[in-house]
């Protein structure tokens, strides 16, 4: 199985072969569930995988892994990783008090992000998956330039005003040239426990013509289901601790499918992630839309430096 990356450009985290980025338009339709569920698969497939937790004002991951108020061990000026169902992770809040909120300018959050990658002594890992936080922002920005990101995936619940947003998160990967490996339809529909009759909540089958538009595919639709919710509240991951369910065998593929398109990218001469650049002086921030108001001279007045 080729394991290596063929991915070239920056990268300041080099020990990893390949970057996972779990993105949405929207928050709250479940990219850390998501993330948590995808990143335990693929351990459970034999991958080495690490799952950075990249919401820096909203870090979730170390609960829905059971490892909160868990310190991470500090060696020299590096930081050790924390292990939980053979993953290493590291978030914000394993770094911070318990309920601290953190205000911070996008500068701050840059760094932080860079810092994740840098300073953290993550080990040779086959792949890195990185819960974000939701939007197209200063941290996905960072992370698509500080490394070379081999899969983009986006997850969205059903609802058009969820999807009007997950557009925005494709179009992001385009933009910041991340491969598409999917979109996770979410909370797609639930079924009663007791009776077995299926209700279309949130709605159940619609991010298929999204996926269709970006020419990708669905990589999962997951019910809604209260073990999903409970697992995630517990630090009990549904795929680790309830492999038979429905679910479960769900996310288990997701992942097959997820590191087939990784391979395939590799193999088609990976990615590269010198176009997007920043070209501007340090302490200039850098857009990649052309979407800003430009004057005559093409600038969008911003001082950008990117058209
Ligand atoms: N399929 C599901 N069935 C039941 N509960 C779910 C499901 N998916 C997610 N949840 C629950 O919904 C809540 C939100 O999910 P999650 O935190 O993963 O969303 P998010 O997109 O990461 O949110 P944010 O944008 O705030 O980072 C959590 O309590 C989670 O356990
Ligand atoms: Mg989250």
């Amino acid at each position: 199985m080729p394991r290596e990356s063929s991915s070239k450009g920056k990268n300041i985290a080099p020990q990893v072969k390949n970057f996972i980025m779990v993105s949405s338009g929207k928050g709250g339709v479940g990219k850390s569930t998501t993330s948590v569920n995808l990143a335990v698969a693929l351990a459970m497939q034999g991958k080495k995988v690490g799952l950075l937790d990249a919401d820096i004002y909203g870090p979730n991951i170390p609960r829905m892994l059971g490892v909160e108020g868990v310190k991470p061990e500090v060696v020299g000026n590096k930081v050790l990783p924390i292990k939980a169902y053979g993953i290493e992770m590291m978030s914000m809040g394993s770094l911070m008090e318990e309920g601290q909120s953190l205000i911070w300018r996008g500068a701050m959050i840059m760094k932080a992000i860079e810092q994740f990658l840098r300073d953290i002594m993550w080990s040779d890992l086959d792949c890195l998956v990185i819960d974000m936080p939701p939007g197209t922002g200063d941290a996905q920005l960072t992370l698509a330039q500080s490394v070379p990101v081999t899969a983009g995936v986006t997850v969205t619940t059903p609802q058009m005003v969820s999807l009007d947003d997950s557009r925005r998160s494709l179009d992001m990967f385009k933009k910041l040239h991340i491969p598409i490996a999917g979109v996770v339809e979410n909370m797609s529909g639930f079924i009663a426990p007791d009776t077995g009759v299926e209700y279309d909540i949130f709605g159940k089958g619609t991010s298929k013509a999204m996926a269709d538009q970006f020419e990708t595919c669905i990589l999962a639709e997951i019910p809604i289901e209260p073990s999903i919710r409970t697992g995630g509240d517990e630090g009990k991951p549904v795929t680790y601790y309830a492999p038979a369910s429905e679910t479960a065998k769900r996310y288990m593929k997701a992942a097959e499918q997820l590191w087939a398109t990784i391979e395939k990218i590799n193999v088609e001469g990976g990615v590269d992630n010198q176009a997007i650049q920043p070209n501007t002086p340090p302490g200039v921030s850098a857009c990649s839309t052309a979407a800003a108001p430009q004057s005559s001279t093409g600038s969008c007045g911003t001082g950008c430096g990117c058209h």
